[in-house]
Parts: C-alpha cells; sequence; structure tokens
C-alpha cells in the first residue's frame, strides 16, 4: 500500500513499483475525479493492471481492509510545506501527519504489515552550523510542520516498539525533492516556471540558503530499498548529494532557458533553515544506496517535463 499516492513522491513512487511487478494499492483522499493535480500525477497509473486506486481520508476510512495482503506500507500521506504550517492551517498538519499516521500505525500491527516505511523530513533537524546531520543528532525543529514531522516518526517508532507490534520502521528523512510533478509551491518548481514563462520569481532571503536537493528517482530507489532491507526500526535520511544555493538553482535554471529569471527578493520567511546536508553514511550502508543523478541534469529533467506539460502542472505557481 502506498498512502498519498496521488501526491507528488507517492505516485512516482507507486508507478515505479508497479513496473517492477508488485501489485500495489494506493490510497489518498485528493479525488482524481475533481482534483486537477491528483489526476495529473495518477495519470501514468491509470489503466495499469499492477494498480488500484482508492480515495479515502486517512483520518476517518477503514484501514484494516486495503491492507489485507499487504507485506509492506509506504506511508506517504501527509501535509507538506513548512511555510504554510504557521498559522490556522496548523490543524491539518496536526490531523494528517500526527493523527492519520496513528491510525495507520494501529491498522498495520492489527492486520500484521511487517514493514512500514514512513516519510519523514530532513526539517526534524532544525538550523545547524552547516555541516552534515548525521541521524543521531539531536532534532530541533522549528517550524509547526517540522514539529509534526518529527512526531510522526517518533509516534511511528514508538508503535514499532509494542511487543504485540509486528511492524518494525523505516523512517526516511528525505532532503528536498525536486523532479517531474514536483508540487507547485516549491523553489525548483518555481524557478523552472519562471524560466520557462518569463514570469517572475519571489526569492524569500538573500538566495544563500542551501539545501541537499533530491532528484525523485533517488528518493524512490531509496524507499523502495527501505521496505525489504532486513533492518531494526530506525530513521536513515535520504539526501540528493547535490548541495546547492537557491542562487545556484536560479543561475541553472536560466541556463537551461536561456533566458534570465526576474528576481523579486523578499524577506526570509518564518521556519525557513538556512542550510539542510544530509551524511550519507547510514543510507549507504544499510540501504546500500547512493544518489545517481546531480543537480543539473535532475533540474534538466525536471524542466523538460514542465516544459511538455505546461498546462498540466501549472505554469502560475
Ligand atoms: P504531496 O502533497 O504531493 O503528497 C501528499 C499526499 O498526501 C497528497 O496527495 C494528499 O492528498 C495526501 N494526504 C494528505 N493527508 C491525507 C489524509 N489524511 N488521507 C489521505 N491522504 C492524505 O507531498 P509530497 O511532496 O509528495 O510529500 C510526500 C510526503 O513526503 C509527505 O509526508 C511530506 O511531508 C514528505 N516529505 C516531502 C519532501 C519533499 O521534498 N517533497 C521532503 C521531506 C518529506
Ligand atoms: C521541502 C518540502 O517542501 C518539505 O515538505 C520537506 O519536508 C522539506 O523540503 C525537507 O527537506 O524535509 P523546503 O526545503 O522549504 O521544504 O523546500 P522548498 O519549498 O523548495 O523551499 C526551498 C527554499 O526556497 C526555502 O528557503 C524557501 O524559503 C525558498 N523559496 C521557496 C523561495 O525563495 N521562493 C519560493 O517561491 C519558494
Amino acid at each position: 500500500m502506498v498512502t498519498g499516492a496521488a501526491g507528488f513522491i507517492g505516485s512516482h513512487l507507486a508507478h515505479t513499483l508497479v513496473q517492477a511487478g508488485a501489485v500495489v494499492v494506493g490510497v489518498d483522499r485528493r479525488d482524481p475525479a475533481t482534483d486537477r493535480t491528483a489526476a495529473a500525477n495518477l495519470s501514468v497509473l491509470r489503466g495499469l493492471p499492477g494498480y488500484m486506486h482508492v480515495t479515502a481520508d486517512l483520518l476517518s476510512c477503514a484501514i484494516d481492509p486495503l491492507l489485507v495482503d499487504a507485506n509492506a506500507v509506504f506511508h506517504l500521506a501527509g501535509i507538506p510545506g513548512v511555510r504554510p504550517s504557521w498559522g490556522p492551517r496548523f490543524g491539518e498538519y496536526l490531523a494528517s501527519n500526527v493523527l492519520a499516521t496513528h491510525r495507520v500505525m494501529d491498522a498495520v500491527t492489527r492486520m500484521g504489515v511487517t514493514r512500514l516505511v514512513a516519510a519523514s523530513s530532513s526539517s526534524v533537524y532544525g538550523p545547524t552550523d552547516g555541516g552534515a546531520s548525521v541521524e543521531t543528532d539531536r532534532p530541533q525543529p522549528s517550524s509547526p510542520y517540522a514539529v509534526t514531522k518529527l512526531a510522526e516518526e517518533q509516534l511511528c517508532l514508538a508503535h514499532s516498539t509494542q511487543a504485540h507490534c509486528p511492524t518494525s520502521v523505516v523512517a526516511l528523512r528525505y532532503f528536498t525533492v525536486y523532479g517531474p510533478r514536483q508540487r507547485p509551491d516549491m523553489f525548483t518548481h518555481r524557478a523552472l516556471t519562471a524560466a520557462l514563462t518569463g514570469q517572475p520569481l519571489r526569492l524569500y532571503g538573500d538566495g544563500h540558503q542551501r539545501r541537499d536537493f533530491t532528484y525523485i528517482d533517488d528518493a524512490v530507489t531509496a524507499t523502495i530499498a527501505a521496505a525489504t532491507i532486513p533492518t531494526a526500526s530506525g530513521v536513515i535520511n535520504v539526501g540528493g548529494g547535490s548541495s546547492a544555493s537557491l542562487l545556484d538553482v536560479i543561475n541553472i535554471a536560466n541556463s537551461l532557458a536561456g533566458r534570465e529569471i526576474q528576481v523579486h527578493q523578499e524577506n526570509p520567511r518564518s521556519g525557513d533553515v538556512l542550510t539542510t546536508r544530509a551524511n550519507p553514511d547510514r543510507a549507504h550502508e544499510l540501504l546500500g544506496w547512493q544518489p545517481q543523478v546531480d543537480i543539473h541534469n535532475g533540474m534538466r529533467a525536471h524542466m523538460q517535463a514542465l516544459a511538455a506539460e505546461p498546462a498540466t502542472y501549472g505554469r502560475a505557481a
């Protein structure tokens, strides 16, 4: 089962699993019949015999029947995004990231699922001195979103320690994932869209923020590996190994498009950290994984996808 299957990462994961011969139940509360983004994300899966899609809210639906015969659950459903988590939407973050996760863990326990892979986040580390974050570092989340992601991964791990719980949990701390179908609120999508259309790009801060950008295919490979490795429960960094600043991203987008993005600088946003960087050792050791796609090649593929589907993915993010 893949939760959040109508989303960016979940739709890629479900597609790759089905292509590899797995039978996948995808669950998401966004209905592709009425939600344009969900429909676009799921279009690659439509009609594939190994894929069954269920539109349901994990806060209220019966989860057990969806888990019959499931040998792994990839729990990607959640409300992402750092900046909108301040203010009135916090309840949605809490509900989907924490309460729904609690229901999913109760269900996998009852149904005897042996592995759950949870989508955690690099944001749990909070501000750093610019060095690489190791999984054993003390988390210091600096946004409400990051607090819910830390709660989510720890909740999964707490369930897994219970004597009656048959489920081992691998919580992956993804570092800023990009590529085709990336959420339109994210920076890479916006920079490439600005480069393609000539619309201005809003830059929050001076652009010296750095991210350990992770290409979607690499994130998916790590996620699938996490379902099968013989390991005890724990957390693992999934960082793309491409440390780049926002100014670097703008420069790459300019050179790919052959035009200069008009940048409108605004104040930095609350909760944003200056730098994320993954220590890759545990991922390498436990998952046998290392990222394959650097930021230049990844952004080229991302731009090609946007250029090919301007109406679907929306350029005016
Ligand atoms: P996304 O918004 O594209 O996908 C998340 C999906 O979860 C959405 O389709 C949404 O409808 C669904 N969902 C939310 N609440 C639900 C509920 N109660 N019941 C059923 N479905 C629900 O986001 P994404 O970028 O694909 O991120 C996927 C996961 O990975 C999230 O948990 C996010 O916190 C985490 N993550 C993402 C990134 C990134 O860079 N994209 C980095 C770190 C962690
Ligand atoms: C991303 C995802 O959005 C989170 O869901 C995820 O948990 C997180 O990665 C992670 O690594 O864990 P973020 O790093 O904030 O969060 O990624 P973007 O939304 O792409 O923002 C990157 C930077 O660009 C931030 O400093 C942001 O302020 C800036 N930005 C974003 C702009 O300057 N302008 C914009 O229009 C959008």
